[in-house]
């Protein structure tokens, strides 16, 4: 059971996360409630770590003969030391899955969620056993961004929280951790930002083009707001501006009514192929 991680979600970010363990030397399993999901994410990783075994970064072996399996629930996997909750951005399905977690998982296991926004408090709290549940919140790409925020929630026990950073530092990354409070610190910055951006766009200040050079070249961001959002995926910014707005009760994280046509339109950004801008394949 030694570096094993389950991840439930085989999204962009469960991928993501997925292909970064096993680059660690890690095996992994991969949960997702809809089958179409593994296609896509079993040839991002393949492509993923062929690129790195050829950069002489990983074993060639890693590449040619990764450690990974997929599954439909959460039942049909072995035990693992680490599980990592990478599903969509919704409390209730959040909250279903720390309940399976609970169910299946061996009790000395670590019970992370990837959530942008959601409180690890209450994830923690859907279990018998709150001081296992850590927030270990990755970027996008995960392969190359350094950042892990790490978020105890209020019964999360320190050895728990220790351990999730040394396995982020084992798998590259950097930790930093951040209270459980809405949005952490990543979101609770990042996220007012791109909604401004959206309400520029919705005023008709400047085009989307116009809005990302702005922030882009003045800023010396590496890529502005809206194209951001779109790398993010809509539906996970609206979700997270929502949890914002709920959370401090403030007017100013109010979703722009933009944000929220785009997402009813199924505009949901680069992982289906439309969001402020148009992507081919
Ligand atoms: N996109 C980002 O930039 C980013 C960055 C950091 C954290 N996150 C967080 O990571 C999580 C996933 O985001 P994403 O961008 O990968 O979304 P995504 O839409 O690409 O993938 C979500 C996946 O969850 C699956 N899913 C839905 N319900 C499920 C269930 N009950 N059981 C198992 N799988 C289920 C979906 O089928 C889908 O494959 C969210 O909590 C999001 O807030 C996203």
């Amino acid at each position: 059971m030694a570096n094993t991680v389950c991840v439930i979600g085989a999204g962009q970010m469960g991928t993501g996360i997925a292909q970064t363990a096993l680059a660690a030397g890690w095996s992994v399993q991969v949960v997702d409630a809809f089958d179409s999901a593994f296609a896509r994410s079993k040839s991002v990783i393949d492509k993923g770590l062929a690129k790195w075994a050829e950069k002489g970064l990983i074993d060639a072996e890693i590449a040619g003969n990764p450690a990974l399996s997929y599954h439909s629930a959460i039942e049909q996997t072995s035990p693992a030391m680490l599980y990592i909750e990478a599903a969509s951005e919704q409390l209730d399905i959040k909250l279903d899955i720390f309940r399976a977690l609970d169910h299946h998982a061996p009790r000395d296991a670590l019970l992370c969620s990837n959530t942008s926004s959601i409180s690890i408090t209450t994830l923690a709290a859907a279990t018998s056993r709150p001081a296992s549940v850590v927030g270990m919140h990755f970027f996008n790409p995960v392969p190359l961004m350094k950042l892990v925020e790490v978020i105890p929630a209020l019964q999360t026990a320190r050895t728990a929280t220790e351990r999730v950073i040394s396995i982020a530092e084992a798998w590259g990354k950097t930790a930093v951790e951040a209270k459980d409070s809405p949005g952490f610190v990543s979101n609770r910055v990042l996220m007012p930002m791109i909604n401004e951006a959206i309400g520029c766009l919705h005023e008709g200040v400047a085009s989307a083009e116009g809005i990302d050079q702005i922030m882009h070249l003045g800023m010396a961001h590496p890529m502005g707001p809206l194209a951001l959002a779109d790398l993010i995926g809509l539906d996970t910014c609206l979700s997270i501006l929502n949890v914002l707005h709920n959370g401090f009760g403030d007017p100013r994280y109010r979703p722009s009514p933009l944000l929220k046509q785009m997402v009813d339109a199924g505009y949901l950004g680069k992982k289906v192929g439309r969001g402020f801008y148009h992507y081919e394949g």
